[in-house]
């Protein structure tokens, strides 16, 4: 039942910055809203393995290999995590994987770019993740109470990815003319991508306004977006990299980075399927969803048997 009143108390507990529960009377709004950010945030995790994953056996040491599957692993946790928050809202985890893999569902524009040389390794822990962890640290504030306390654990090991990503680039950074010339070249490439990561510019986002009124998010893309370029410019400066930016600019009244156009039809381009890799990612996830049918069907004939067991026994 959705009258003026429930709506008007719902919306007092998120201005008192309430925490939402699953049990909770929410507007079917709102909970619609969270299965669209939370399963593409979800989908965005689980594919964001395939990029990195295409450098596990090709990494330069035993120690990068580790750290890299250690992280790899890490993001298949955080998808299952948020799935899980997702289940929460009453949709079965099978129709929302099969939404993007069949379907339309979004993931992040930024894992429809290919991984050319380990240095995109370096550039994606360092700033993908670390403009994973402006977003993600908001989130976990969020007035939904499954999908704030997922955050919390995913933005501790987010804080490792971006670390060992930060701390790969500066060796390479500060070794042979060749490693610098390709962290700089990574660095090229991701950098603009990154800053699409947070969404498009405010006055073209249909969902901003209502995430925030509802405590979903309280910051809008473009305020995330800025508090990243804030923070990352003296990271580049510290290690010796340039960004790609001939516009960035220091403004002293605002203490902000200034910073140029975003190549926004490249964004809507690659979200609309177009991207550089956006056709082999959505077939490597096919292709594992589907040879993994398998243990889905003896997983659920497993539990069938275990309730007829249980059934029994009562
Ligand atoms: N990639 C793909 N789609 C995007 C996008 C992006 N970078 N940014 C926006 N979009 C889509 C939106 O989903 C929306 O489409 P829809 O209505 O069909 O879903 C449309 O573009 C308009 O965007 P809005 O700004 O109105 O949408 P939102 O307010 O939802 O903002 C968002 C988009 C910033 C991605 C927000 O949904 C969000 O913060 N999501 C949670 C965090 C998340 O998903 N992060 C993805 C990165 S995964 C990651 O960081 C893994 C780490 O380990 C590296």
């Amino acid at each position: 039942m959705e009258t003026k009143e429930y709506h008007k108390k719902f919306q007092e507990r998120i201005d008192n910055g309430e925490t939402i529960e699953p049990k909770d009377w929410m507007p079917e709004r709102y909970r619609k809203q969270l299965i669209r950010m939370m399963s593409q945030h979800a989908h965005s995790e689980v594919v964001g393995m395939l990029p990195e994953g295409n450098w596990i056996e090709r990494a330069p040491s035993l120690k990068r290999k580790k750290i890299l599957l250690a992280k790899v692993q890490d993001e298949a946790g955080h998808g299952l995590y948020i799935y899980s928050a997702v289940e929460t809202l009453g949709i079965a985890r099978r129709e929302l994987v099969e939404d993007y893999i069949y379907g339309n569902a979004k993931y992040s524009s930024i894992f429809n770019y290919p991984t050319l040389t380990y240095a995109d390794i370096c550039v994606i822990g360092w700033l993908v993740d670390g403009a994973a962890i402006v977003n993600q640290t908001m989130l976990a504030r969020s007035s939904y109470g499954p999908y704030a306390r997922a955050m919390i654990r995913i933005c501790k090991e987010e804080s490792f990815h971006q670390k060992q990503g930060y701390e790969m680039l500066a060796k390479m950074a500060s070794g042979t003319p060749e490693q610098k010339k390709m962290a700089q070249d990574a660095v090229n490439r991701w950098w603009w991508p990154t800053l699409m990561m947070f969404g498009p510019p405010d006055d073209e986002s249909p969902n901003n306004a209502e995430l925030i009124k509802w405590g979903v998010k309280s910051k809008t893309n473009d305020e995330l977006r800025q508090s990243f370029v804030d923070r990352t410019v003296m990271e580049a400066e510290a290690i010796g990299l340039e960004l790609p930016d001939p516009d960035l600019n220091y403004n002293k009244e605002t203490g902000h980075w200034e910073f140029g156009e975003i190549p926004w039809d490249e964004f809507w381009e690659v979200i609309r399927g177009n991207g550089p890799m956006n056709r082999e990612r959505i077939r490597a996830r096919r292709k594992a969803y589907e040879e993994g049918a398998w243990v889905r069907e003896a997983a659920a004939e497993f539990a069938r048997k275990q309730k007829l067991n249980q059934e029994k026994a009562s």
